[in-house]
């Protein structure tokens, strides 16, 4: 499949787990690829990788804790790709706290990585998404939708994160500009090594929440994010999209 011949895709996160598979999944199928990061590094092993297969990418680094930063990278990349078809917001962090415990500031950090630039980098990428009929793909989570006991600040920043789709859909319809949500259960990266879990939790809660099977691998997130930003999902828009291995049954 070439689905993204001539498409210009800037996905966030890009140096590893989802984000990287999505860029590699999109470069695969003909798109000029911008991979972003903090993790200037990795962002760079990734546009390599693509390169190696002959596809197009481009490294850039990126601070999504940054306003600036997130606005710089949306002019930097359609600067070099000239236009822009597809955003995927990827990048994101994770925590973990009893609730009781959970400080205010722990969670804005939250809500500012995993909202707040997803916000800002729609507002930048807008206008022209606008001007190719383009669209937006943010990774959410389950733990938007269940209750994820010990993440709760993790779990409503990413159910607002979806919320923000929703409004962006119907927002900017009728400029033909799609914007979809994907609500991974758990998937094999990096993510689950970048943040501490509390001592004393009760496991029950926790697995409750686990899937029926295994964890799922980034490539198949990849797969669904390149369908949704694809011209065949024309007709989705505002979906929370799950792929979590039945673990909201
Ligand atoms: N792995 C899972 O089980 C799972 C489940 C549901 C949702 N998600 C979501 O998927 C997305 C990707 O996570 P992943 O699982 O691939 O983990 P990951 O740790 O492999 O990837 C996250 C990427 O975000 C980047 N990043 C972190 N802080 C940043 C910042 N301030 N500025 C720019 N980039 C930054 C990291 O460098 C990393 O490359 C995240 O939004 C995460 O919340 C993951």
């Amino acid at each position: 499949m070439m689905r993204f011949t001539d498409k210009a895709c800037l996905v966030t996160g890009a140096a590893a787990g989802i984000g990287r598979a999505s860029a590699m999944r999109l470069a695969q199928e003909g798109a000029a690829v911008i991979a972003a990061d903090i993790n200037e590094a990795g962002a760079q092993e990734t546009a390599a990788a693509i390169r190696a297969l002959g596809g197009h990418c481009e490294a850039l680094r990126f601070d999504a804790m940054d306003e600036e930063s997130c606005r710089a990278l949306v002019v930097e990349a359609v600067s070099r790709l000239g236009k822009l078809d597809v955003l995927c917001n990827v990048a994101g962090a994770c925590r973990a706290d009893h609730f009781l415990e959970l400080r205010l500031a722990d969670w804005d950090r939250m809500f500012r990585i995993n909202v707040g630039s997803v916000m800002v980098l729609c507002q930048a990428a807008i206008p022209h998404l606008k001007a190719t009929r383009g669209n937006i793909v943010t990774i959410s989570s389950a733990s938007a939708i269940a209750g994820a006991a010990y993440w709760s600040a993790y779990g409503a920043s990413k159910a607002a994160v979806a919320s923000l789709m929703r409004a962006l859909a119907v927002e900017f319809s009728s400029d033909g500009v799609r914007a979809n949500a994907i609500c991974p259960g758990g998937v094999n990266t990096g993510l689950a090594t970048t943040y501490a879990i509390p001592a004393g939790i009760d496991p029950a809660l926790v697995q409750r929440l686990y899937p029926l099977s295994d964890a799922a691998e980034p490539e198949e997130i990849a797969a669904a994010v390149a369908y949704i930003a694809s011209p065949e999902a024309r007709y989705v828009t505002g979906v929370s999209f799950g792929i979590d291995g039945g673990q909201l049954l």
